[in-house]
């Protein structure tokens, strides 16, 4: 059986974390997999996290099951924390999954169940593992013009004038904040220009929303998931809580489905219990009851909610360092983009050689689209990173 198995293509930025291992330069910058770190190069587990991790610890009383959508209070916390008060409770059917990739299987999963038809929207580039889940599945995918490698920017005519293309039932997949691969993200009223769209054509939004906290602050990013949820008819969000938590390991996400009314909430719950079930039963509890003791102690929250600030600014202060270099260097304000970029990762915009290039000759590992991870630089790296991008001629 074993040997009628393919070899299954390697997954891009997987593979670089691995060749960043192997590397015996100690010169080595790693730019790749995005994973916050401080400026040792450390990935901290965050004071609240620690904190709460011993308050479950000392509490916790038994390891038994709990529901299938996992613990009704960390999807009340999450609705919380992205929604705000956006939408009634009631029409908001969550489950939790393993990761934010969990959720957006699921969500995936839901669509082909609900429209087999359906094809999915995504923009270009985006997180290439909604591709490749995609394609696992079978689902149809188009691809909507977003990032002009010419300004660092959207193009965003040329994105509105793609989405026309889009039919009843058809899924379009937005990051809400921090767009990865690019960083380049839409302002609000180019938001409302899509929600207006989505309206007129009947297409369903399904938001990644894997940053919240890592662009502008924990509210501002969760204005534009806000702003959808609460204009159209039905929302799929997928969210993470890896990366602003740090819990990047425990594997802690959730699917929310933002329904008409009450009835279709309990119909769309049923699903999301059911999918669970299917793929792996119950969702992994550990990380959702750390971020839920998180959420709901005022001191954790506000503790956690500081150290999240800490980390957005740092990732702030090294684009403004980078951008500030490349200015330096190049004489020209060709890079300035970086600076508006928000979130964890900004696409440079040059080609496979280059970024090659950059890796074989300064030992700087970035995806090869050329997308870095800002908070893998650090003070001391960020004016190597600018003279290695002007010495190879980018
Ligand atoms: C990334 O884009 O680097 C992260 O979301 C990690 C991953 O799973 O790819």
């Amino acid at each position: 059986m074993f040997s009628s198995l393919n070899e299954q293509p390697a997954d891009k930025i997987l593979q670089l974390m691995q060749l960043f291992k192997e590397d015996p330069r100690d010169t080595k910058i790693d730019l790749g997999v995005g994973v916050y770190k401080n400026a040792e190069g450390v990935t901290p587990v965050m004071r609240a996290v620690k904190a709460a991790e011993k308050q479950v610890w000392e509490e916790q009383t038994t390891k038994s099951y709990v529901g299938l959508p996992g613990d009704p209070a960390f999807g009340d916390a999450m609705v919380n924390l992205v929604l705000g008060d956006s939408v009634a409770r009631d029409k908001v059917a969550a489950a939790a999954t393993p990761g934010g990739t969990g959720a957006v299987r699921q969500a995936f999963e839901l669509v082909r169940m609900a429209t087999p038809d359906a094809r999915v929207f995504v923009s270009n580039p985006t997180w290439p593992n909604h591709v490749s889940i995609l394609k696992y599945l079978g689902i149809p995918m188009v691809e909507y013009r977003y990032f002009d490698s010419e300004t660092g920017g959207i193009d965003f005519d040329g994105m509105m004038a793609d989405l026309e293309g889009v039919k009843p039932g058809d899924v379009v997949l937005l990051h809400g904040c921090c767009h990865n691969p690019t960083g380049a993200n839409l302002n609000m009223t180019e938001w409302q220009a899509v929600v207006d769209l989505l309206n007129r054509t009947g297409a369903v939004p399904m938001i990644d929303i894997a940053y919240q906290g890592f662009g502008d602050g924990l509210e501002e990013d969760a204005a534009a998931t806000r702003l959808v949820a609460a204009s159209c008819p039905e929302t799929l969000i997928a969210a993470s809580c890896s990366k602003n938590f740090g819990v990047y390991r425990e594997r802690t996400g959730i699917l929310m489905a933002v329904a008409q009314d009450a009835g279709l909430k309990t119909l769309t719950q049923g699903s999301l219990n059911y999918l669970n079930r299917q793929n792996f039963s119950f969702p992994p509890d550990h990380g959702a009851r750390v971020v839920t003791t998180i959420l709901n102690s005022p001191e954790l929250r506000a503790d956690w909610a500081a150290e999240l600030e800490d980390v957005r600014l740092s990732m702030l202060g090294l684009r403004e360092q980078l951008a500030g270099e490349l200015q330096r260097l190049s004489g020209s304000d060709r890079f300035a983009f970086l600076a508006q970029h928000r979130g964890m990762f900004s696409r440079l915009g040059t080609s496979p050689e280059m970024v090659e290039r950059l890796r074989a000759e300064h030992a700087i590992y970035m995806v090869g689209d050329s997308r870095m991870n800002i908070a893998g630089l650090n003070k001391t790296t960020v004016p190597i990173l600018a003279k290695a991008i002007i010495d190879v001629g980018i």
